[in-house]
């Protein structure tokens, strides 16, 4: 039996289409988290249906490493846009996943306030020590999408019609941030093209066993540019992350 895919999906509206287009679905659950046991043309894929957020994702991606040995997880779904030049519609693959809640505050006195544009990226695995004090840690920590996937979702971009498919940098916290003035600081310091609530947690334990990860987001919303929320996008994201599969599974 091979190793199967895995392809994450945080809301119902995120996943259960998905799931609908498996053969022979079982389904299994462990805590709040839902797999859907399946199979795509003949290969083995799960879709999980993760729940929001980063520590449902954390929990649900080690979960499904520790249950199912998979060769491979996509994380996919929504997102927010902090890139002008993108609209709603438009998919971003996570060429990076990056933590855009692991900051370091400045240090200020009593009544001399909240500077948030001067918090400090933090990279909680920088080091075994004090993150608070090692300037090592004052770092952004990026990770890396794998190239296999990425490669594989390139070569089906011509398949999605409903916008335009770009290599970007995801940003994740459980933060929705409605400021332009603070989604513009994370564009600029963090190069970020989008944000979502997920991404960043399940590259982190995809990252920590050594199992290839993928993020891919639609823009349900881009606050920077007055893009309309509009949630058929994660249906349309659904359509293109089969195209991925199938394709991946090709090269396999
Ligand atoms: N900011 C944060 N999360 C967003 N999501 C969609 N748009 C945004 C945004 N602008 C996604 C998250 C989470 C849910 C709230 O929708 O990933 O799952």
């Amino acid at each position: 039996e091979k190793q199967p895919i895995i392809v994450q999906g945080p809301m119902p509206i995120e996943a259960e289409k998905l799931a609908g287009h498996l053969e022979d679905v079982k389904e299994e659950k462990s805590g709040s988290f839902v797999f859907y046991k399946g199979k795509l043309e003949g290969y083995p894929v799960i879709v999980a249906k993760t729940g929001k957020g980063m520590e449902n994702t954390a929990a649900a991606t080690a979960v499904a490493i520790e249950k199912y040995d998979p060769a491979a997880i996509i994380n996919q779904g929504t997102s927010g846009g902090h890139d002008p030049e993108l609209n709603v519609f438009d998919i971003v693959l996570g060429e990076r996943t990056v933590n855009l809640g692991s900051l370091k505050t400045g240090a200020l006195n009593e009544g001399e306030g909240i500077e948030p544009k001067e918090w400090i990226p933090m990279d909680l695995m920088a080091s075994e020590g004090s993150a608070g004090e090692d300037p090592d840690a004052e770092n952004i920590r990026y990770f890396e999408g794998d190239e296999g996937l990425l490669a594989a979702a390139k070569a089906v971009k011509g398949k999605y019609e409903k916008g335009k498919v770009v290599e970007g940098t995801i940003g994740s916290a459980d933060v929705w941030n409605n400021e332009v003035d603070r989604i513009n600081w994370f564009h600029e310091k963090y190069g970020t093209s989008v944000e979502e609530m997920e991404g960043a947690a399940g590259a982190q334990i995809a990252a920590a066993y050594d199992v290839p990860f993928l993020g891919i987001r639609v823009l349900s919303n881009n606050k920077v540019n007055g893009g309309q929320y509009n949630p058929d996008t994660a249906k349309a994201n659904q359509a293109y992350v089969l195209e991925v599969l199938k394709e991946y599974i090709t090269t396999k």
